[in-house]
């Protein structure tokens, strides 16, 4: 990147998601407009305005294809179609072009690992053993007991084989017996899915979010996952076993370097990975040359432990360890993991905003933690997600709740009682209610990505440590003449933070509002508990 470029420069040419803020909408829990209770597409195009508004630059929608929704829609029945749940193909069409007018990129949700037992290429495949596509899916006999093949478990407990009777062998599922793994070793199934990728391309969508991307190939032979010395009861049954056969394969670069390459066929498209490994393996899926995901996804914050010193070591880590080129990135939430606010209370969610958009890479930010929504609670009765009835305590369904868009009934998402239980606090923690105020927290991440799209120090800039102390973390992002200093409080005490005495520093952003403008006072700033500070170091006068 050149030192003259801007940010909307960037934003609006090849480089747009790498200067952009990606922000994932969860189509069911986003906008209602046929009062069945889940959200829809229409929904989506009718909150446009209010994500051009927040300033984000690309929408993520977690999977919208026909699908019989065993797992929301992870489970699809037909990639080329949209399920009638949420619309029409010529709705998606509107949402693109409507998108697209307001420079909003759309990155749609790809789910290439296994399809739902009712997408037609599986009905085919286990009608018989011979059926030309019985090789699309991973099919083993019994073991000499009649069990499974091997030991492997699902992804949400339980085994991770299912016996056909009727055809008497095995097929594998990484996640329900709902999803069998596609067979990604056949170059049928290859060429099909990449032609999927390339029927959205054409419908002009900017890039994808590729469902486990590193589960896509297997051990050819199918080996037993070794047993995990370090499982601890209580944790998920999948972590009984360490993967080292049913995932993360090297042959599956191969299979992502495909991907890009049909990718590539189009211009200035992204394709994002989800990764859910250590980081020194996280970064292969970069690919030789960079040939892979442009941004594995780095879900390392929601997995480090929330003190200043933890997370200092993770970004040093996290630089250190991306190859030459590869552009970072940031999650701190998503339709899978407890909300930021929820792991780390609200007054720190507001830290963690501020992190987020302050880190050099591309943020995603997941619907909802703009509001600070936290764990939702779900009356028993009421929980949906399947991983919760097979081991209860999992389920996802307190992070997928229904976004708050105003007082009154169902806090705006619908007119009817919607698939899963507003927050009760809906009717204050809303956007109509939370955009004028100046201190809420949808102000806060407001006013961050204005300011990372204003500073370039801040989209694109370089990273630079300074301290990590006690419960304080201090960075700066620079670009040109610009640095930026940002300081978080990790923890509830007030305390102060030095500048350098030779340039004068002033206050950009405060994550409690306020304070703008101020400087500093004895060569430091006061920083309250929990509170994050910007401080950006003033051009010197022009006449000396
Ligand atoms: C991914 C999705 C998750 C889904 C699973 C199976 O991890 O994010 O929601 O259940 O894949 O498709």
């Amino acid at each position: 990147m050149t030192e003259d470029a801007t940010p909307e420069r960037l934003l609006a040419g090849e480089l747009w998601w790498k200067a952009g803020v990606v922000y994932q909408v969860y189509p069911r829990s986003f906008q209602d407009t046929n009062g069945d209770g889940v959200g829809d597409l229409k929904g989506v195009t009718a909150r446009l305005d209010y994500l051009a508004w927040l300033g984000v630059d690309a929408v993520w929608l977690s999977p919208v294809c026909r699908s019989p929704m065993a797992d929301y829609g992870y489970d699809v029945s037909d990639y080329c179609d949209i399920d009638p749940l949420f619309g029409t193909l010529a709705d998606f069409d509107v949402l693109v072009a409507e998108a697209h007018r307001r420079r909003l990129r759309v990155i749609m949700d790809f789910v290439p690992n296994h399809t739902s037992e009712e997408h037609p290429w599986f009905r085919e495949a286990r009608a018989s053993r011979d059926n030309p596509k019985r090789d699309w899916y991973i099919w083993r006999d019994p073991a000499p007991d009649g069990g499974p093949p091997n030991n492997w478990i699902s992804n949400f407990g339980g085994p991770a084989w299912t016996l056909d009777p009727a055809t008497g062998q095995y097929y594998y599922h990484a996640f329900l017996r709902e999803q069998p793994d596609l067979n990604w070793r056949n170059p049928e199934v290859r060429r099909a899915m990449l032609d999927v990728l390339r029927f959205w391309l054409d419908r002009g969508v900017d890039g994808f979010r590729v469902d486990v991307i590193w589960h896509l190939m297997k051990d050819e032979s199918l080996r037993d996952n070794p047993v995990n010395p370090d499982y601890r009861p209580g944790e998920p049954e999948i972590n009984s076993l360490v993967q080292l056969h049913s995932a993360d394969q090297p042959e599956v670069m191969q299979v992502i370097a495909e991907m890009r390459a049909v990718l590539e066929e189009y211009d200035a498209r992204v394709l994002i990975g989800e990764i859910y490994l250590p980081l020194e393996r996280l970064v292969a899926y970069y690919g030789v040359d960079l040939s892979g995901a442009h941004l594995p996804f780095n879900f390392q914050l929601i997995q480090t432990p929330w003190h200043a010193e933890s997370v200092a070591r993770l970004i040093a880590d996290y630089e250190a360890a991306l190859p030459a080129g590869g552009w970072p990135n940031w999650v701190l939430g998503n339709h899978d993991q407890p909300r930021i606010a929820a792991r780390v209370g609200d007054a720190q969610a507001r830290v963690a905003a501020v992190l987020l958009l302050t880190l050099r890479g591309t943020p995603t930010l997941y619907y909802g933690d703009e509001i600070g929504l936290s764990r939702v609670p779900i009356p028993p009765e009421r929980l949906r997600d399947p991983w919760e009835h097979n081991e209860p305590g999992r389920g996802r369904d307190p992070e997928r709740t229904p976004m708050q868009w105003a007082p009154g009934p169902q806090a705006g998402f619908s007119t009817v009682e919607p698939w899963l239980p507003l927050d009760p606090q809906a009717q204050t923690r809303n956007v109509e209610v939370l955009r004028d105020d100046p201190a809420s927290i949808l102000t806060l991440h407001r006013r961050l990505i204005a300011l990372r799209r204003d500073h370039p120090a801040l989209s694109i800039g370089a990273y630079r440590a300074i301290s990590a102390s006690g419960d304080v973390l201090v960075y700066e992002r620079l670009h040109g003449d610009e640095v930026v200093r940002v300081a978080l409080n990790f923890g509830h005490e007030a305390c102060h933070v030095p500048v350098p005495g030779e340039a004068a520093w002033e206050v950009m952003l405060s994550s409690a509002g306020g304070r703008r403008g101020e400087g500093s006072q004895d060569g430091r700033f006061a920083l309250a508990g929990d509170e994050a500070l910007m401080l950006i170091r003033r051009a010197p006068a022009a006449n000396g």
